[in-house]
């Protein structure tokens, strides 16, 4: 197969873990005899520092054109703590998910056996999990009507959803649940929120089509305490977006580290593959963070396209770094850290 991919390194620790997982992807197409043309774009705050814009045109007109877009991390302190600053990194991953029609963010949470003893959850409660998130990704608070007013005293965001958008997403996971263990819980704060209750409503209406899945709806603070509780009573979790936000990162313990978990947005174009964690600034060109949620990533991209033996080998690589310990230093505990460069060397050597 020959795949065009844009490659969005970004921010932060993003190049470092791009790198990895490019080493690993092409491991992959010369084993497996694929064509693999990188185009690397900018985004996020190099692309401000290099033309004054964190998703220039030029990015877009790369990402549309490609099969798939790869992404590191966007993000740089430097705007974090200016909040006057009119141009924000964060900015470009928004208008890049919204341009690009990203509508679905997939993140799944699963377990490792040889990784079970590092997250701080009790052994009995995560072991076996395997659940998938599905975030709205291109609605909601994130992009509602925003402002000051009152001086610059009062300041608010406003959380809107379309029947439509909602719909939309509630379709991807039913039909998510269907290829899975049927179950579908739909997240949301409906004694609360009118948004909420325009997402139950829709969910509601399309139990129907799906009468193998099972629909639970259940808040979100509940679901908050249940997750780290029972993570293995849930299997395919939709949300809208800043609770799916939340949510993951909370999951994330489950797994042992945020350094470890892929996402994959899809919706109406070009479909993104990135790590669910930030750019990590602090260890920025130090070698140290950890590259496999962008190698799990690019497995994420290989299976969609239907290149499951590739996915497999992936994922497959990965399970033996950890058991042969060749992890970065937020998994090490007190034992030998292998640097990031030298763990996508590893795992591409083990294709
Ligand atoms: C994520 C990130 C982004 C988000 C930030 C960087 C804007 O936290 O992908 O989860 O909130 O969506
Ligand atoms: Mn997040």
């Amino acid at each position: 197969m020959k795949l065009n991919i844009a490659l969005l390194a970004g921010d932060g620790i993003g190049p470092e873990v791009i790198d990895q997982a490019v080493k690993v992807s092409n491991a992959i197409a010369k084993k497996y005899n694929h064509e693999i043309n990188w185009t690397p774009a900018l985004t996020g705050a190099a692309a401000i520092d290099a033309v004054g814009e964190p998703y220039p045109d030029d990015t877009h007109a790369v990402c549309e054109a490609a099969d798939a877009v790869l992404f590191g991390a966007i993000g740089h302190p430097k705007f974090d703590n200016d909040p006057s600053a009119t141009v924000r990194p964060e900015q470009g991953l928004l208008k890049m998910r919204q341009k690009l029609g990203l509508f679905a963010n997939v993140r799944p949470t699963f377990t490792f056996p040889s990784l079970i003893d590092k997250s701080p959850l009790k052994r009995e409660r995560i072991e076996g999990t395997d659940l998938v998130f599905l975030r709205e990704l291109t609605g909601g608070i994130y992009f509602g009507k925003r402002g000051r007013e009152d001086n610059g005293n009062t300041a608010y965001d406003t959380c809107t959803y379309t029947r439509v958008e909602v719909e939309r997403l509630a379709r991807k996971g039913f039909e998510l649940a269907m290829n899975r263990s049927k179950k579908l819980c739909c997240v949301d704060k409906a004694n609360v929120l009118e948004t909420s209750r325009l997402w139950r409503e829709t969910v509601q209406g399309l139990e129907k089509e799906y009468p193998e899945v099972t629909v639970s709806y259940e808040f979100v603070d509940a679901v908050a305490m249940r997750l780290v509780q029972w993570p293995n009573s849930y299997d395919v979790l939709i949300t809208e977006n800043l609770f799916g936000d939340i949510l993951t990162d909370e999951a994330s313990v489950i797994s042992g580290s945020m350094g470890l978990m892929p996402s994959a947005s899809l919706g109406t174009k070009t479909r993104l593959y990135e790590p669910i964690h930030g750019s990590y600034p602090q260890a920025a060109g130090k070698d140290i963070a950890n590259p496999l949620a962008t190698v799990l990533s690019a497995a994420m991209m290989f299976e969609d396209f239907n290149l499951t033996e590739e996915a497999q080998a992936i994922k497959d690589v990965v399970n033996k770094s950890l058991v042969e310990g060749i992890v970065s230093e937020d998994l090490a505990e007190g034992k030998k850290a292998y640097k990031t460069s030298e763990i996508g060397d590893w795992l591409a050597s083990n294709i």
